[in-house]
């Protein structure tokens, strides 16, 4: 049985482990592997390569994804249904592991509903997939926030200056929150709520009147601001778009870091994460993780769960019907942001 495996959208520390346990789980199943490159484009493209063992040793560890990824959605081709149809029958496919965010996996659930095999592994550094409780990826986003954090600490300290750290999260705040709470931050803005930049400049001059000396901001790329009275919240874009049509984000940062300087007086710089959050070496837990969907999506073709994503519920691997995981946004909850404002000022 041929099972063709694929990775889409933003690559994600992780991909290559999933991609390992998956072809070393189908070699005990007797399963034949294919390697889709570059996401659906791999399909729509006929280009694909054999995964074997010997392919896939050595790459546990390794940032990336050996498949290549683009953000290519078959739906928005022309004629790109029918296209996979035909390479799928063409090149004998049982079934489709993909490995996404978003984009891939609503693709996949709409395929799944074309009659198409597919089985879905949630992926993405922003955690923000709906039908799991962590996404692989995200551990190692936040670990390298947190070291960030640590950095701009110390050198803040010795310059009393502010520092406003941008870091990922299109839609939601979890790396913002999580590497915010571990990096001790006095301030964390998060898309899920839209910031009033006169109130965050208060704030930061209340914390300096009582005597600190400076202050570290955390924001999430994706976080609307408020830059003064009347005016209103903005999602700040560079103006271009992505491969999937979606505004390109980035920017946030510098006017927040803009707006405390000019309204406090006190010297503010900014530090941009960027793609260092999702580059490189995953951490071992995001490796574990990896490793227990990739092993349960190959044993999930093995049973026929079709049109259902490996998911992680508490400690154990399960599988949940693949639309829940774009049925809404995975957004941090409110209960869980008020345990990182009890450390703000
Ligand atoms: O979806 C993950 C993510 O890291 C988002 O937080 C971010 O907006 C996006 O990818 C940026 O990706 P790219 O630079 O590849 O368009």
């Amino acid at each position: 049985m041929k099972v063709a495996v694929l990775t889409g959208g933003g690559d994600c520390p992780g991909l290559n482990a999933v991609i390992r346990a998956v072809v070393r789980r189908a070699s005990e199943h007797g399963f034949e592997m294919m390697g889709l490159r570059d996401g659906w484009k791999g399909l729509l493209e006929d280009n694909h390569f054999r995964l074997t063992r010997e392919t896939t040793s050595g790459i546990l560890h390794r940032g990336g994804t050996i498949l290549g990824t683009s953000r290519v959605n078959p739906f928005k081709v022309e004629g790109g249904l029918e296209k996979v149809k035909r390479a799928v029958e063409r090149n004998g496919i049982h079934a489709i592991i993909a490995i996404g965010g978003e984009g891939t996996l609503s693709a996949a659930t709409r395929m799944s509903q074309e009659g198409l095999r597919i089985v879905g592994v949630p992926k993405t550094i922003d955690n923000d997939l709906n039908g799991t409780d962590f996404t692989f990826g995200f551990d190692t986003a936040v670990t390298i926030a947190t070291d960030a954090i640590d950095r701009l600490h110390s050198t803040a300290e010795s310059h009393k200056r502010v520092i406003v750290c941008e870091v990922m999260g299109r839609h939601v705040g979890w790396i913002a929150t999580y590497a915010g709470i571990a990096g001790g931050a006095d301030v964390i803005l998060v898309p899920e709520i839209p910031a009033d930049l006169v109130k965050v400049a208060e704030h930061i001059q209340r914390r300096h009147a009582s005597g600190r000396t400076f202050s570290i901001v955390v924001v999430a790329e994706g976080t609307k601001v408020k830059v003064g009275e009347g005016q209103s919240e903005q999602l700040i874009t560079s103006g271009a778009l992505d491969e999937a049509g979606r505004p390109r984000l980035g920017g946030v940062g510098s006017i927040v870091a803009h707006e405390i300087e000019r309204r406090t007086g006190f010297e503010t710089r900014v530090s941009v994460l960027g793609h260092i959050q999702r580059g490189g070496v995953p951490t071992a837990h995001d490796r574990v993780l990896a490793t227990r969907y990739g092993v349960h999506a190959c044993d999930m073709v093995a049973r026929g769960e079709f049109g259902k994503m490996a998911s992680l519920r508490g400690n154990e691997i399960i599988s949940v019907d693949l639309s829940l995981a774009t049925k809404e946004l995975k957004r941090v909850p409110e209960e869980f942001f008020k345990v990182a404002q009890v450390f703000f000022g």
